[in-house]
């Protein structure tokens, strides 16, 4: 990947920048009103997903144009010498090899000239073993009793994608294990997740690739005494750990054989098909957690073997930064339709902000424009209830992915889902083509209401259509937008791989957690800062210590 700013040197963007200028007014009912076949021509498949871009703000030329940009710019390479295992992470010094989590058993990823793949199956299989135990009742606790219960334990990428699926595919959930997940450091969260649940019949899996994750590892000592207090100090049969650090997992009391690897090679945010998602695969079985991966792998190849102009991931990743670069957008809505999707925008927070959340290009000098927008969303119809009337009405379009699936999972009386899916397309149609003032006045709105009831239009949408929520199409959407961030990120020339902006925060809380609690020595913040922690501590009973 070069690591010059494209908006100094490319020439396509600068005729990217040409061409918005040029076409700035054109509207997405003229454009619709000159093209018969734009809803179909400008959606395409994408494995089992029917991703339509036909209301977003382009014309063949906009793609075309983009498309230059992602050659010149070497993101196709990117991504292969990604999926080669190369070291394209480059601040961090290693590979980001996520897809061969899923490659097929029998290829060769290789990564300092070994084979990673044949270790991704190993721990794979390991997993099944046990989750299959754990579903047929054989897996028991200290005292003899089946393991009817697992909590999951873990953060940002080892909690949000395991939760996030879970939750989705709650409809092929075993129906004798309760899978809970925690990851807030607010007590609150564990101890709801424990509320209930017997310490002789639950396993505790403590996810962090680090294994040094300050919330996850007060939690993880949290849950090791409420286990103690049931079963005796010998806890090492209710705990296991998906970890990088094996050392640190080992040193906690976890037995080897209930420790799962992985590998340093796979992002947190990109780990779902790891030993992270050993939650998720007692949930809904090694076969289906085995679907998830093949719909993944769908898409890897779809990705490797689709050129630029008809490639899924690609084309939404140069949608971004044409919304981002070009028009100027400072977020992206996403709206599932689907109650078990719910998780799913804040998974996409992690996975789309963590990655394109940088100010300066591979080689550390800044970056002159703008890079990833703020992600967040809710599900539809709730969020139609909420801040649609902003996108609506608001003064600034915001682009928005609504995201439907076909055969609903339960739809009791047949009552729920042709009504759930209609609102998604009309929100889209709504969305690209308004209301006029006239066609406002037609349907009998009084004159002084006029300009309030006139809708705008013009704001861009992506609809993607899956045919049902099964743990392969799951697996798609989540490889979908995977790519489709690190395709953005290569256009943009910037790392996705790395986090460096949250280590500040970390530190400081640290040394505030030890001046929380010992108020002996002086307080070196700002002002503010001191003031707060000096308040806390009075509302704690502290300020006399
Ligand atoms: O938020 C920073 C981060 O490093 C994420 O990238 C990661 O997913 C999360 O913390 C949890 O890290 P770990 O798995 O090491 O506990």
């Amino acid at each position: 990947m070069t690591e010059v700013d494209p908006t100094e040197t490319s020439r396509a963007w600068s005729a990217l920048t040409a061409h918005r200028d040029a076409r700035a007014d054109v509207t997405l009912r003229e454009l619709f009103a000159g093209d018969d076949d734009r809803g179909e021509r400008l959606a395409l498949a994408v494995g089992d997903l029917w991703v339509d871009i036909s209301k977003q703000p382009v014309t063949d030329d906009t793609l075309g144009l983009l498309a230059d940009l992602a050659d010149e710019r070497g993101m196709p390479g990117f991504m292969e010498r990604m999926m080669a295992g190369e070291p394209v992470n480059s601040t961090e010094g290693r590979a980001a090899l996520h897809t061969a989590l899923r490659a097929p058993h029998g290829t060769t990823i290789q990564v300092d000239g070994t084979d990673v793949v044949h270790g991704v199956h190993d721990t794979l299989g390991r997993m099944a073993d046990l989750v299959d135990r754990l579903r047929s009742g054989r897996l028991l606790g200290a005292t003899g009793r089946p393991v009817s219960a697992l909590v999951s334990l873990g953060i940002g990428g080892s909690y949000l994608g395991p939760a996030m699926a879970t939750g989705a595919l709650a409809h092929q959930a075993h129906p004798d294990l309760d899978v809970r997940f925690a990851s807030n450091l607010d007590g609150a969260d564990i101890t709801a997740a424990l509320r209930g649940l017997d310490p002789t019949t639950t396993l505790v899996l403590i996810c962090s690739k680090t294994f040094t994750t300050a919330e996850t590892m007060v939690a993880a000592e949290s849950a090791r005494a409420w286990l103690a207090d049931g079963v005796g100090t010998d806890v090492s049969a209710h705990l296991a750990a998906a970890t990088t650090a094996s050392g640190r997992a080992a040193a906690f009391g976890i037995d080897p054989a209930l420790t799962f690897s992985v590998p340093d090679w796979v992002g947190g945010r990109f780990s779902l098909p790891s030993a992270v998602g050993l939650g998720l695969m007692a949930s809904i079985g090694p076969d289906a957690f085995g679907d998830l991966l093949a719909g993944m792998r769908a898409i890897d190849e779809h990705l490797a073997a689709t050129p630029v102009s008809s490639n899924g991931p690609m084309l939404l990743g140069l949608l971004d930064v044409w919304h981002r670069s070009f028009l100027g957008a400072s977020s992206l809505a996403v709206v599932p339709y689907s109650s078990q999707l719910g998780l799913f925008p804040a998974y996409l927070q992690q996975l789309m902000m963590e990655s394109l959340g940088k100010r300066v290009l591979m080689d550390g000098s800044a970056v002159t424009g703008d890079t990833g927008a703020v992600v967040w969303g809710a599900p539809g119809t709730d969020g139609q209830h909420a801040f649609f009337q902003l996108l609506h009405q608001g003064t600034e379009p915001v682009p928005c992915d609504l995201i439907g699936v076909a055969r609903p999972v339960a739809d009791p009386r047949q009552a729920h889902h042709d009504g759930l899916i209609a609102n998604l397309f009309a929100q889209a149609e709504a969305l690209a083509f308004g209301l006029t003032t006239d066609e406002a006045a037609t349907t009998g709105v009084p004159p002084d209401l006029l300009a309030h009831r006139t809708f705008p239009g013009n704001r861009p949408t992506t609809v993607i259509l899956a045919p049902e929520l099964s743990p392969s199409v799951l697996g798609q959407l989540v490889a979908l937008y995977e790519h489709r961030t690190v395709a953005a990120a290569a256009v943009w020339g910037i790392n996705p791989f790395d986090q460096w902006g949250v280590e500040l925060g970390k530190s400081l809380a640290r040394r505030i957690t030890d001046e929380l609690v010992d108020g002996s020595g002086p307080l070196a913040h700002d002002t503010s800062t001191n003031s707060l922690i000096r308040r806390y501590r009075r509302l704690r009973g502290r300020s006399g210590e």
